[in-house]
């Protein structure tokens, strides 16, 4: 199991209550009676939360488990996520309601209405539709944080087509492999991006990616940045220009298709244990029922909430709690460009105050970075909107929580600590806001879900153990399969423990029953919160023409969590120069991305392996940190 920082919870563990005003105004009131009536009435639970959204026709059946772990969920329903997220709205008052505020990092500010916001997915699905984008199709968004990102999720998910968004810091790569395993027809990207300052080439970007793939057919690019940029004759298009073309004879109204509940409505790539990043598939039906149910519950959202993801829509995160969870609930979200520390490191408390945001969700990384700089710098802004916190990605350390609840959310904001995955679409663990925390555990399982915690036995283990998180029911907003790789979903997610899904997390439980997550059992490295595999990186290394082999292993890291280091065998007559490590670095960071650029690279004569030729991590782990090597036994060299 993984070595770790996080301490053995301590059952005695600080707790902090609620303020009775949060527990009185909570949506879910009663959440242990909630939790207890999910458990014995599963599907009714679901049915009663489906019920609360729009569907063209009611399903027939809400779980069908016939075929599992190959799981359905209203079965027989028909909808569209967009139904929800804009149809639903645009026909009520909410037409006038700010659906989205967004910031550039260099300060424009621009807003859509729900109104303005359905009327710039419909142009854009037209246009999308006039070049040949159809239901099933596949539309790759490359972008940075812009509104025409969640423009052209919502337009893509509206015609039927599934989007597959590759993060902007992504790079050449990394984005290669994501449009040609997803066969992408059209790519959405833009000029470029800003970031902390500088400046993301992303079309330039685009362009060598496609010299190393079949070319989709088209190119739109977003004129962001105003920067120039080569644009291939009768392959490439400006999105400005497409949006005022008559490309439909009514381009502001675009009908939503009707889906299946059970059909594709994104791919989103994550990285595994072995090989390539998986492609996992997320549907419209059951998704935007655990993503609404969830965001309205945990974060408590009320028609006058200003909602604040701090992610990126090129995560799961973004895609669950940027873009889909906050427009079903017909809620306002903020959405800004850039760094948090750009121009000051107190941008992001500047922009609570100046937008009165109420609910501020983040990661554990930024809010260790942003303690850095010091408690003068949230003390110059009125923080007094804020009503409730987040946190996602990996396990905050009681020392980031405690800053967070004090300087932040002065001492009166409940931090919402919630656990999930992009294979989870949804919070699994996650208190609301009426749940007791206990600083670095995610608390309960939601309602209806059932978690456990395995030993490698397939049993549970006892309170404070070490053991695998398991969920032995599922739920709707799950994965659906891997793209075009159902056989990898079954092995990966469904083998370990039979009929039983593994998440890849080792966890603890303390006596009051609260998870306290430790970390990854497998070769997915937490960098920021950013997911990446080992697998993806080493590929990249030996495409290097300098090197011969490498081995990549996480390290602790103070404010990043985890932080990447390389070890690395170079060809013959190479030497380790400074310069080469230096080349190597951005290398991984042209080829990967920079969120991949290795804390260090050290060059080595051999690794550590097994006879059978696999690279025992665990073993230059331990090594790096001083730690006990253990069974060393099936080591060859
Ligand atoms: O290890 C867990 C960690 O993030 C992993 C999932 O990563 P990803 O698919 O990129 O999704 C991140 C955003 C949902 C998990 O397997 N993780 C996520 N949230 C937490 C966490 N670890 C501890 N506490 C959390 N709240």
């Amino acid at each position: 199991m993984q070595e770790t920082n996080v301490p053995i919870p301590n059952q005695d563990a600080e707790v902090f209550h609620p303020a009775p005003e949060i527990v009185a105004s909570a949506n879910v009131q009663n959440v242990d009676q909630v939790r207890r009536e999910a458990a014995i009435d599963l599907e009714g639970y679901w049915a009663r939360r489906a019920g609360e959204l729009e569907w063209y026709r009611k399903w027939d059946k809400v779980l069908d488990e016939s075929a599992k772990p190959f799981f359905k969920w209203f079965v027989g329903g028909k909808t569209n996520i967009v139904l929800n997220a804009l149809d639903r709205h645009v026909k009520t008052w909410r037409r006038n309601k700010l659906a989205l505020i967004w910031e550039g990092e260099t300060g424009e500010v621009r807003t859509y209405s729900y109104h303005a916001l359905n009327r710039e997915v419909c142009k854009f699905a037209n246009v999308l539709k006039s070049m040949g984008v159809a239901k099933g199709d596949r539309v790759t968004i490359y972008m940075p944080r812009i509104p025409e990102t969640v423009i052209a999720m919502l337009a893509t998910a509206k015609l039927g087509a599934i989007h597959s968004v590759v993060y902007g810091g992504f790079s050449v790569e990394a984005l290669h492999g994501r449009i040609e395993d997803s066969e992408s027809k059209v790519i959405v990207t833009a000029d470029g991006g800003r970031m902390n300052g500088k400046t993301v080439q992303l079309k330039k970007i685009v362009d060598e990616a496609l010299t190393r793939t079949a070319a989709p057919e088209n190119v739109v690019v977003v004129r962001h940045l105003g920067i120039d940029v080569s644009m291939e004759q009768g392959r490439d298009f400006w999105y400005h220009e497409l949006m005022t073309l008559p490309l439909a004879k009514n381009s502001m109204r675009c009908e939503t298709e009707v889906m299946d509940a059970e059909d594709p409505l994104f791919i989103l790539y994550t990285s595994g244990t072995t090989g390539k990043p998986k492609a996992i598939l997320h549907t419209h039906g059951g998704y935007q029922v655990g993503v609404y149910s969830t965001i309205k519950d945990v974060f408590d959202l009320k028609e006058e909430d200003r909602w604040w993801c701090t992610a990126d829509p090129g995560w799961i995160t973004g895609h669950s709690y940027i873009v889909y969870g906050p427009l079903l609930c017909g809620a306002t979200s903020f959405m800004y460009e850039g760094a948090p520390t750009y121009p000051y490191p107190d941008r992001w408390w500047a922009m609570i105050e100046k937008y009165g945001v109420t609910v501020f969700y983040s990661t554990p990384t930024a809010i260790r970075g942003l303690m850095r700089f010091g408690q003068a710098w949230p003390g110059r802004h009125d923080l007094s909107t804020l009503r409730l916190l987040g946190s996602v990605g990996e396990p905050i350390n009681p020392e980031a929580w405690r800053w967070f609840h004090k300087y932040i959310g002065r001492e009166k904001c409940p931090i919402m600590d919630t656990w999930w995955q992009t294979e989870t679409g949804m919070f699994l663990l996650t208190p609301l806001p009426a749940t007791p925390l206990k600083p670095g555990s995610a608390t309960l399982p939601y309602p209806g879900i059932d978690a456990d915690i395995f030993g490698e036995d397939g049993k549970p283990v006892k309170v404070g153990e070490e053991g695998f998180l398991v969920m032995r029911k599922p739920w709707p907003a799950m994965m659906r399969t891997i793209y075009k790789d159902p056989d990898r979903y079954v092995q990966t997610y469904w083998t370990k423990f039979p009929g039983v899904y593994f998440a890849g997390d080792s966890a603890r439980r303390d006596k009051d029953g609260y998870f306290w997550v430790i970390g990854r059992v497998d070769d997915v490295i937490k960098v920021s919160g950013y997911r990446l595999g080992t697998a993806e990186l080493e590929s990249a290394f030996i495409t290097h023409p300098a090197v011969a082999e490498a081995a990549v292993i996480g390290l602790p890291h103070e404010i990043k969590g985890t932080a990447i280091h390389a070890y690395v065998i170079l060809k013959p007559g190479q030497d380790g120069s400074d310069a080469l490590i230096e080349e190597l670095r951005q290398y991984i960071g042209h080829e990967v991305g920079p969120i991949a650029k290795p804390e260090k690279i050290t060059i080595v004569q051999s690794l550590p392996k097994t006879r059978s030729g696999k690279i025992m991590r665990r073993v230059l782990k331990a090594r790096a940190r001083g730690m006990d090597e253990g069974d060393l036994s099936t080591l060859e060299e």
